[in-house]
This record gives structure tokens, C-alpha cells and sequence, in this order.
């Protein structure tokens, strides 16, 4: 099967198509014949081991030390099951499908084994493959996110980096749990950031929202620009931090905002559970959760995707489509 490999860290361009042996499922997993994949602010990371301060040795141990463990990318996929183990009983050849393979990447290729129990569900009948492919990244994060902060509804939830996937899904789910959404973002993605649900939009370009005098119950960081030092002012008291993005050095210091102060940080690798993809699906069948797309590659282009996503200027999702040799694009 065709796959994007990638034996050394570095620019885009360590991404190689290459024909690699084709997986056969498990007992307990099925085999997903891949329609659609992503490009995430993840693979970019991964791809260039580009972590946040105080994470790079931390990165190497986790993704291989001089050169990546695995070298298929990739943590999201949309499409159909072509195999299942003997085991597997929640699903069935032909099943439509879209998944998280979160630490196990592998889904920039053309088939991927997931088990069944793993972060996978029914792609929404009302969504194209391109769609669902770009439900779980940001949607499973943000909804771990505020499981952990615990938001309530009628609290007033502020979303740093309210344009990317995070902060898309973050805006949208805030506003779902009935929050009253503040989306801050650049001028070029007001509008987007309104239509998702946001109540008031701040331009960073022109206010800083540290220093506005408003105050949040709920603080999602997902551009890594407001940490607890910055932000504790726009903090009410009993407020919480959402910190998606942050530094080493800003989480060893969690425990001690919370013995200090009625506030609360929150970090840390967001849970991937498959009940929140079945939850997603739900939402986006009740129109209630809509996936945000940017710019879709065909999967040759992979290299120029990652070019785009390393910009840090997505909005919302990256997809790549995946046209197999025995078909023609639908
Ligand atoms: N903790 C976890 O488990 C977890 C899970 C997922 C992601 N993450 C991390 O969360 C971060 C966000 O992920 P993502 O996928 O949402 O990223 P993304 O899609 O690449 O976000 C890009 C967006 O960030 C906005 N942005 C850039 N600088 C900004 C600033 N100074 N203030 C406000 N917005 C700004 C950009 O808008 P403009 O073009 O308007 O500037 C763009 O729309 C990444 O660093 C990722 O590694 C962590």
C-alpha cells in the first residue's frame, strides 16, 4: 500500500511516499480502508519535534530518541472497513467509520488496523469523509478540556486561539454546554469565529484581553500566548485554566497556583476516549457541531499540507483525501 514515511525529524520534506506492506487486522481490530486524513498542529510537532519548552527530551524518549519510532504520521482517519479480526463485534465489513489513532499515528496510508475498542465510531451519515476525518483532534481535546475544568453552563468561557482546530471545536462545544463564548483570534478570522457561536470576538491584534479589565470563568489556551502569570487577572475567582498549550516551567507550577489560590490550572495530554467520538458524531448529525475546513490536499501533497500547517495560520482543519488506484474521486 502507499504511505507517507518519514525516517528522520525535520522540514516537510523528510515526508516520502513510499509502498509499504499493507496490515492485516488483529483478532480485535478492524482494517479502515483510509478515504480521509489530516494534517494536525500534532504531526507538525511530531514531524519536527517541535514541543513546547521544557518537552524536548521528553519527546525523543516518547518518539524515538536519534530518529521517529514510527514512521507513518497521522492520528486521524475517515473511512471503510474493509477486514475485522474474528473477535471483533461492534463492527462490520463496509462499516463507514472515522477514528483517533492518537500515539499510534500510522493513518497517512492507505489502510490502517485500529482495534475495536479503540478511539473509533460511525462516521455521521450527514458528513462527507472529508468532514468526519476532522472531528476528533480538536473536538475530543476540547471536550477533555472542559470534562476537567468542569464548565457549567451560563459560565463565561474565554477561547485563546478560537480559529484553529482546538479552539474551532472549543468555541462550538462552550456554546453547546451554554456557556457564554468570548472567541479571541486574529482580524481575518472574526467572522468565522462569530459564526461559530462566539458572543464577543477579540482581535489580538489590537487588545490584549490580559489587560481589558474582563474577567472569565473558564480560560481555554491554544495558542500558548496566556499563561497562568498573564492571564490570572482575567481569572474570576474559582476560575479555571485551560492551558492546551503550555511549557514545562507553567505546568510544575499547577500545584501551587491551586494551594494559593481558589484558581485552578489544568494541562496535561487530553484523553481520547471513543464515547466522546460517538458524542461528536452526534452533535454534528443534530447540526450542532460543525467541522471546520480550511484547505484540502490531495494525500501526493502531503508535504506541501504540512508546509501550510507549520505557518501556524490554519483555520480550523487540514484535510488530505486519499484516492485509492481502484476508484475515481467521488
Ligand atoms: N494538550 C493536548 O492534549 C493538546 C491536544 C491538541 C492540541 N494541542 C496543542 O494545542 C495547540 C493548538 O492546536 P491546534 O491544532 O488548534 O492549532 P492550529 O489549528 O494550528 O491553530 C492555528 C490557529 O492559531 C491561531 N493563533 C496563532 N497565534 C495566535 C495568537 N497569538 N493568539 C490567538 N490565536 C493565535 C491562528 O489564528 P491567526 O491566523 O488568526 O493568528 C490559527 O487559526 C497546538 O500547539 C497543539 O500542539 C494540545
Amino acid at each position: 500500500m502507499k504511505a507517507m514515511v518519514y525516517e528522520r525529524y525535520g522540514p516537510p520534506e523528510v515526508l516520502l511516499l513510499k509502498v509499504v506492506e499493507k496490515p492485516s487486522p488483529q483478532s480485535n481490530e478492524v482494517l479502515i480502508r483510509t478515504h480521509a486524513t489530516t494534517v494536525t498542529s500534532g504531526d507538525c510537532r511530531i514531524r519536527s519535534l517541535t514541543m513546547p519548552v521544557g518537552f524536548g527530551l521528553i519527546s525523543r524518549l516518547v518518539f524515538g530518541i536519534s530518529k521517529p519510532r514510527q514512521a507513518i504520521l497521522g492520528t486521524e482517519i475517515a473511512g471503510e472497513i474493509e477486514a475485522v479480526g474474528k473477535d471483533v463485534s461492534k463492527f462490520k465489513v463496509g462499516d463507514q467509520v472515522f477514528a483517533l489513532s492518537d500515539m499510534s499515528m500510522g493513518c497517512y496510508a492507505e489502510y490502517k488496523c485500529m482495534p475495536e475498542d479503540g478511539a473509533l465510531a460511525l462516521k455521521p451519515f450527514n458528513l462527507s469523509y472529508d468532514a468526519a476525518v476532522a472531528l476528533p483532534f480538536g473536538g475530543t481535546t476540547a471536550l477533555d478540556f472542559f470534562r476537567r475544568g468542569k464548565l457549567q453552563r451560563g459560565e463565561r468561557v474565554l477561547v485563546n486561539g478560537a480559529s484553529g482546530a482546538v479552539g474551532t471545536a472549543a468555541v462550538q462545544l462552550a456554546r453547546h454546554f451554554g456557556a457564554e463564548v468570548t472567541g479571541v483570534c486574529s482580524t481575518a478570522n472574526a467572522e468565522l469565529v462569530r459564526s461559530l457561536g462566539a458572543s464577543h470576538v477579540i482581535d489580538y491584534t489590537k487588545e490584549d484581553f490580559c489587560r481589558n479589565g474582563e474577567s472569565y470563568d473558564v480560560i481555554v489556551d491554544t495558542a500558548g500566548t496566556a499563561p497562568y502569570a498573564r492571564c490570572k487577572a482575567s481569572l474570576k475567582e474559582g476560575g479555571r485554566l485551560l492551558m492546551v498549550l503550555g511549557g514545562l516551567p507553567d505546568m510544575l507550577q499547577i500545584p501551587w497556583v491551586s494551594m494559593t489560590s481558589s484558581k485552578k490550572v489544568i494541562a496535561g495530554p487530553a484523553a481520547v476516549r471513543a464515547e466522546d467520538l460517538r458524542f461528536l458524531a452526534e452533535l454534528a448529525v443534530a447540526e450542532a457541531f460543525k467541522p471546520v475546513i480550511d484547505r484540502r490536499y490531495p494525500f501526493e501533497q502531503i508535504t506541501e499540507a504540512h508546509r501550510y500547517v507549520d505557518t501556524g495560520r490554519k483555520k480550523g482543519n487540514v484535510i488530505i483525501r486519499l484516492q485509492h488506484d481502484d476508484e475515481s474521486w467521488q
